[in-house]
């Protein structure tokens, strides 16, 4: 067993943290604001970010699943919202095209994806169904050779700039989930709709929207995947996101922690440092012990899927600790700054209101809780 990052991940990993420290001048507007950071999407681009895991000959970077999981750390420590933008393009958008698209699919839509020409996004959530993902209302209707899409798609990240999008809709109905698919819509297609631009608690300048679908002809050489795949594609695609979910967290909690530690050593009461009263103390201690445990188990997960077996329940586990690492450290990281801890300049109360989306997307919390207990219990 080696916990040593070899010396192509450090360079990664240096990289983004590099480039990390560019995204901090304009963070606390951009969450005010609700401002999708464009110009830094396109240099995520140029720095091999929006194509990471992608092989190179699909204009990705051609690396492994950690290398990811140290640039969404990176990032998110200083812009979750940057994080989750590359998170849901990579993990739920370029993963499934690569693992199940065709050849014509990958050149047509991978490419320029995987060279942050374009922006993905993941349209799995409804309505009526967030959680209980297989009870699809959006219909794919088969007419020989193209679907008639119709219906509505709910909190779409990425959903106002992207160019292209994943959509699971229901073809057969009587099948249920076997009976699901999933297609490639195109921005632009007649009868595709951007709803509003939803004003959240966090991750605000990550864009989220619904979709709406009324009579979109899609080709049926958008399908991914055979007919009634769609179900099993977004399991498949959400056991890899839950891994990039889980790095969004560990950079939260981590971010949070770097300005707690520093800030303890400066801020004086009583005549010396608070980080010299126990009280701080531990606080701080605990939460290095909480987040190395997050980011092992981050880090199992990226490794389990570089390993070609089946990664699941490593990814429910990393997602669903390092979440709530996230959230409850997020919020003793406020508690250590005192009232400083309450205004935005000091960064904490925004990290602490975006590490609460990580207990919900992706899975919620108690959906990690029931995948990991039926995996152990199977
Ligand atoms: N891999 C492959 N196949 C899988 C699978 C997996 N991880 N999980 C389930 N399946 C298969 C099952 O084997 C089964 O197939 P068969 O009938 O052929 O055996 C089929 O899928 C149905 O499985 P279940 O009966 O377990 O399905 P279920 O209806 O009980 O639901 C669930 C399972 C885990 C709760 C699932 O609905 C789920 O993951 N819900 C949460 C949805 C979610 O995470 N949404 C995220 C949206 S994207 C997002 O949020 C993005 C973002 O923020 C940026
Ligand atoms: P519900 O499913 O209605 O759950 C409500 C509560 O009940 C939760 O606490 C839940 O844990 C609990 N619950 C439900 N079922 C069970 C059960 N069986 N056992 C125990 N407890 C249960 N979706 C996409 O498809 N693509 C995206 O890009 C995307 N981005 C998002 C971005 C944001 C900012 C947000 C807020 C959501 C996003 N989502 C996206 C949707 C997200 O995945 C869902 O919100 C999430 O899966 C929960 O679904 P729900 O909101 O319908 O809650």
């Amino acid at each position: 067993m080696n916990f040593e990052l070899s010396e192509e991940h450090i360079m990664i990993r240096d990289a983004a943290r590099e480039f990390a420290q560019e995204l901090k001048a304009g963070v606390i507007d951009r969450d005010e604001e609700a401002k999708f950071p464009y110009e830094f999407v396109k240099q995520m681009g140029e720095l091999g970010f929006m194509g990471i895991m992608t092989p190179e000959q699909y204009g990705g970077a051609g690396m492994d699943t950690l290398a990811y999981v140290l640039v969404l750390e990176e990032l998110a420590k200083i812009d979750a919202s940057a994080a989750v933008i590359v998170s849901a393009h990579n993990s739920l958008v370029l993963w499934g095209l690569n693992e199940y698209g065709t050849e014509e699919q990958k050149q047509k839509f991978l490419v320029p994806l995987a060279k942050g020409e374009k922006l993905g996004a993941f349209a799995l959530s409804e309505p009526e169904a967030g959680s209980d993902a297989s009870s699809q209302h959006t219909q794919a209707e088969d007419k020989g050779d193209h679907y008639l899409l119709n219906g509505t798609k709910n909190w779409i990240t990425n959903g106002g700039n992207a160019d292209i999008y994943l959509v699971i809709a229901q073809t057969n109905t009587e099948l249920r989930h076997k009976g699901i698919n999933v297609l490639i819509v195109e921005k632009g297609m007649p009868g595709f709709t951007i709803g509003p631009k939803e004003n959240k608690l966090g991750i605000r300048s990550s864009d989220t929207h619904s979709l709406m679908f009324s009579d979109v002809r899609v080709p049926k050489e958008n399908r991914i995947g055979d007919d009634g795949f769609g179900f099993k594609f977004a399991m498949k695609t959400l056991d890899g996101g839950r891994i990039g979910i889980a790095a969004q967290a560990l950079g939260i909690a981590a971010g949070a922690y770097d300005l707690a530690l520093a800030y303890s050593k400066e801020r004086k009461t009583f005549g010396k440092p608070i980080s010299n009263h126990q009280a701080i103390q531990f606080k701080l201690a605990d939460m290095e012990v909480e987040i190395e445990a997050a980011r092992l188990l981050t880090y199992k997960a990226a490794w389990t899927k570089d390993q070609g077996v089946p990664y699941g329940k490593e990814a429910a586990m990393a997602k669903l600790h390092a979440s709530e690492v996230a959230m409850k450290h997020t919020v003793e990281a406020v508690q250590i700054h005192g009232g400083y801890g309450f205004v935005k300049e000091y960064h904490v109360e925004r990290l602490m209101r975006d590490a609460k989306i990580t207990q919900i997307y992706e899975g919620t919390s108690e959906i990690q809780r029931l995948v990991i207990a039926r995996e152990i219990l199977k």
